[in-house]
């Protein structure tokens, strides 16, 4: 159905998902162990855990995520036939410095991805890429403490300069570090590990000052980064990648409103920095009030400054409530605890609320905050599919979601003016779910045939979302 809406020309549909979540191939080509290779399967009930090291015995789903490390010129053809003109994924760190402190780089990782960057070109796609996507090399963890230590700004800074110099000519648009401000919920050792390659256990303590200083180190780095990715080609548009689920108050009450402001400054002060350059007034007061601090080195404000991405890219699933509660008279928010039900909303099978209007709500307010071109680069509903006998997969449920959060995005655009880039929907490919290790938790527009156990065919099938999407892309966003 035409709803009146249209995207401009140019606009970069596409797909996207992250290495370690489809490459598998987790010991070929010379690659090394990531943080994704040493966390075990979970379900929504079941927490991941971490090992150390791969263990015997534990069932680890990035091993071998759908094997697109060997089929990605079959998956890469149904993408072109969807009409992407991009494609998102990473480069797994791993495969290029497979400790990640290498001078030298893997050759044939390097390959890889030139294949695979290749493939992509000979069918119109261009590749949109995240240098780092939860898959940090597990080494800095365990040598040099992860992101806390500033030895990983080199690191990072050396393993972005050998792949802008590699793929010149193939990649334009990039983005440094994926959802970085899920370490917001510092209480929480999965999310310390997967954004800062932090390793520690639950209720550890100074874990929300570590959270501070690997911040830090890392938005100097992505600064550093994008400097140097200008230099090395004045073309190159660089980018953020923040988590955006926007925090409303529960109620109108004015402490309520004061609360959901104060949570959303927690969890966005990341972009405050990478996009305008600064630390936000209210910061150094809370670190000073709670005895914590971050060090920095003299010329770390300055690199902040001159190191604003081009762009923000952004992840976008759902939007958070909260409330003030009388023992929180500072106005403290902790994520773990502060988050209640928006009565509003509908969930999905893994609770994460459904709010299309949030979307258009948040690009907005980063519009407002930022002042930069916006990039959606993640966007979908993850859900229980039935896959007939015929390989089908009847998800109205899924193109409810995205026609319903699509026109979100286009009045965002055509009735508040925002300057959007693009839009790639999550997991346009069955994948390996980041938070729980399923595969159960489906996103994509095709079926891919794995259960949680890496048990089945991997053949591929086209679920009805698949011609949806194809029609969207083919009207821009005409006809939804
Ligand atoms: C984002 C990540 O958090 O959301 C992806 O960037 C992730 O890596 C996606 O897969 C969906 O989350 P999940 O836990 O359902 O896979």
């Amino acid at each position: 159905m035409a709803e009146g809406y249209k995207m401009p020309e140019g606009f970069l549909w596409g797909g996207a998902v992250a290495a370690h979540q489809l490459e598998g191939g987790w010991q070929e080509g010379g690659k090394g162990v990531s943080i994704a290779d040493i966390m075990t399967a979970g379900n929504k009930d079941t927490p991941r855990r971490v090992t150390d090291g791969v263990k015997d015995g534990e069932v680890y789903p990035n091993h071998w995520g759908i094997d697109f490390y060997h089929r990605y010129p079959e998956d890469i053809k149904l993408f072109a036939e969807m009409g992407f003109k991009c494609f998102r994924t990473s480069i797994a760190w791993t495969r290029i410095f497979p400790n990640g402190d290498e001078a030298e780089p893997n050759e044939e990782g390097l390959k890889f991805y030139d294949d695979m960057f290749d493939e992509l070109l000979k069918n119109g796609v261009q590749p949109v890429i995240t240098l780092s996507h939860f898959e940090m090399p597990y080494h800095l963890v365990k040598e040099y403490g992860g992101w806390t230590n500033r030895k990983l700004i080199d690191f990072f800074v050396h393993f972005a300069e050998v792949v802008f110099k590699r793929y010149k000519g193939k990649v334009k648009y990039w983005m440094t570090f994926n959802e970085i401000n899920n370490q917001t919920t510092w209480d929480s050792p999965h999310h310390l590990l997967q954004d800062s390659a932090i390793k520690v256990d639950e209720g550890t303590e100074g874990m929300e000052q570590m959270m501070y200083q690997a911040a830090h180190n890392e938005c100097v780095a992505s600064a550093k980064v994008v400097q140097l990715g200008h230099k090395i080609d004045p073309d190159y548009q660089i980018g953020a990648m923040i988590a955006m689920c926007p925090i409303y108050p529960l109620t109108a009450k004015p402490e309520d409103i004061m609360m959901a402001e104060r949570a959303m400054q927690t969890r966005y002060w990341f972009g405050d920095l990478q996009a305008n350059g600064e630390y936000p007034a209210w910061l150094p007061k809370y670190l000073a009030r709670n005895n914590m601090k971050i060090d920095m080195e003299p010329d770390d404000l300055e690199t902040l400054k001159n190191g604003r991405v081009d762009y923000v890219g952004f992840s976008y699933y759902m939007s958070f409530t909260t409330k003030y509660t009388d023992d929180n008279a500072d106005y403290v928010y902790t994520e773990s605890k502060d988050l209640v039900s928006n009565p509003y909303v509908q969930k999905s099978d893994w609770g994460w609320q459904i709010d299309p209007v949030g979307l258009r709500y948040a690009m907005n307010w980063m519009t407002d905050r930022w002042h930069k071109p916006l990039f959606i680069v993640e966007n979908g509903f993850g859900a229980y599919d039935k896959k007939e006998a015929d390989g089908s997969v009847h998800d109205d449920y899924r193109v409810k979601y995205f026609h319903d959060h699509i026109l979100e995005m286009e009045k965002a655009v055509a009735l508040d003016g925002v300057d959007l880039i693009g839009y790639t929907p999550w997991g346009c490919i069955d994948l390996i779910s980041a938070s729980t290790g399923e595969m159960a938790k489906r996103y994509g527009f095709i079926y891919v045939d794995e259960d949680d156990e890496g048990n089945g065919s991997l053949e591929r099938s086209k679920k009805d979302s698949f011609d949806w999407y194809k029609n969207v892309i083919a009207s821009d966003g005409e006809n939804l």
